[in-house]
């Protein structure tokens, strides 16, 4: 006894306390090979709009003593980033470094000593300019990743001016002084500058969509779970995963179990969707009373020679014949609990457990019940992805009646299998599919489009791997 509470005490604990991923999504080197690029294309761009502040100041010139110099308009040209590396640091994060970039700049200067007094422009290229920076990833408030520069360095190698207009024997004197002042002032402007392209980062990642809106009844949240796991070859981040009724979060009384997604390389991303998050989606619709369905003789199609009245019926259980003569059938199809999903290597499989209730229409409309069957059915699903959302195909795989209660005497439920067969797959199952058909949304990035996506079901999940392209 004592042992049975403690089992289940154990048994309780992840309830309240886990923070198992229901998603997990992976990164590979590839992806991040991708994200460089759109990291270095955002350097490229802010570095091109750095603005120095005009300058000025004294330097002393042997033989002519102090000159006062000032440059002004100086505007970046040209920037080059040949080489840019991102490295994963496990444990720590990206890590961002560039070498050999160079740029050109060009300005205006102006000096003065007494009565000298000249101006002309000039181009300076800096060369050899290397800085690096740690990208840390941290979890925001609202569950997103955050990404922003820490440890960043920068260095200009080399510099040259070259100076245009005025009196060369005059700036020759000042040169190495002023290409010194500008050093330092543009290997300052560096690092913030990185640090606020890495900031602008973080725009994108801010439309992840943590609560994504599926229908007038569900919702997933997709925060993360904990921060990101950074490994040599890929950066895995845990998702919620998981299913919520609109407005109200109520926790099923199931939780994520630990999986695991396997070492695969050839796509920028992969998405593990643990069976949990489609369990947690059962839950919310079978909670919200969605999982249930009146048929009616209308809904099924008229080629069926098996029709809901009580003809058809009276057939097999003569008691409705007789008792109810003439009378159409009303079927209520209600799910008893929320189905199970399994996911096996290639077998996707949804087994639910219903009750169906038989009820004549009497010519007021009164709903007369007849019987009440018990239905388990095992459905093989089919999941696939469409644009970026996953979605579903069902077939029948077996069913089971069981007689539940009967006003119309006892009988061999065995005979209704055939008319219970043509319910579910002409009425019940062509529903399902054309819901499962719209799909449910993938954690997903401002305009992002999934490219050479494959899908594979395996133990526990399913395996998303895909490519990425942002669209604007
Ligand atoms: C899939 O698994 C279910 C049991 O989980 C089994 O009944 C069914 O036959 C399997 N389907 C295939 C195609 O292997
Ligand atoms: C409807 O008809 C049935 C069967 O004739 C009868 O038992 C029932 O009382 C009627 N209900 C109403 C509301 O008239």
């Amino acid at each position: 006894m004592f042992l049975c509470w403690c089992l289940s005490l154990v048994a309780l604990i992840p309830l309240t306390t886990s923070t198992n991923p229901g998603v997990k999504v992976k990164l590979t080197a590839k992806g991040i090979e991708y994200g460089r690029q759109l990291a270095v294309a955002s350097i490229l761009q802010k570095l091109k709009t750095i603005k120095l502040d005009d300058m000025s100041g004294k330097v002393r010139v042997s033989p002519i003593g102090k000159v006062k110099y000032s440059l002004k308009n100086m505007k970046m040209v040209e920037v080059g980033l040949p080489t840019a590396a991102l490295d994963l640091v496990p444990g720590t994060g990206p890590k961002l470094s560039i070498v050999n970039a160079n740029f050109r700049l060009h300005g205006n200067w102006r000096v003065r000593k007494h009565f000298v007094k000249d101006s002309g422009s000039f181009n300076l290229n800096a060369d050899d300019i290397s800085f690096s920076t740690s990208l840390s990833i941290k979890t925001d408030p609202t569950g997103r990743p955050a990404v922003s520069s820490i440890d960043c360095g920068a260095n200009i190698g080399k510099m040259s001016v070259r100076f245009r207009g005025g009196a060369s024997w005059l700036y020759n004197l000042f040169k190495k002084s002023i290409s010194s002042a500008i050093q330092k002032a543009m290997q300052k402007k560096i690092c913030p500058l990185v640090a606020n392209a890495v900031s602008d980062l973080n725009n994108n990642l801010k439309t992840l969509n943590v609560l994504a809106k599926v229908d007038k009844f569900a919702e997933i949240e997709y925060s993360m779970v904990a921060s990101p796991a950074v490994s040599k070859t890929s950066i895995d981040i845990g998702l919620k995963g998981e299913f919520y009724n609109i407005g109200k979060h109520q926790e099923p009384p199931f939780s994520p179990a630990v999986f695991s997604l396997p070492p695969q390389i050839n796509n920028m991303l992969y998405i593990g969707v643990s069976s949990f998050t489609i369990e947690s989606a059962a839950f919310v619709y079978n909670t919200a009373g969605a999982l249930s369905l009146y048929i009616t003789d209308d809904m099924i199609p008229t080629i069926s020679p098996i029709r809901l009245n009580t003809r058809t019926f009276g057939v097999f259980i003569p008691q409705i014949a007789k008792r109810f003569p003439g009378l159409m059938m009303k079927l209520l199809v209600k799910m008893a609990k929320a189905p199970v999903i399994t996911f096996e290597p290639n077998n996707a499989t949804v087994q639910s457990f219903a009750s169906v209730t038989a009820y004549a229409i009497q010519p007021n409309a009164t709903l007369t019940p007849l019987f009440v069957l018990n239905l388990v059915s095992s459905v093989g699903a089919r999941v696939f992805v469409s644009g970026t959302r996953l979605a579903g195909a069902v077939t029948l795989n077996k069913m089971d009646l069981t007689l539940g209660t009967s006003d119309v005497g006892d009988f061999q439920v065995g005979i209704l299998n055939s008319i219970l067969q043509t319910v579910l797959n002409f009425v019940v199952i062509p529903r399902m599919n054309a819901q499962l058909a719209k799909g449910y949304p993938l954690p997903t990035l401002g305009k992002m489009n999934l490219v050479n996506t494959q899908l594979l079901v395996l133990k526990d999940h399913v395996m998303i791997g895909t490519d990425v392209q942002f669209t604007g």
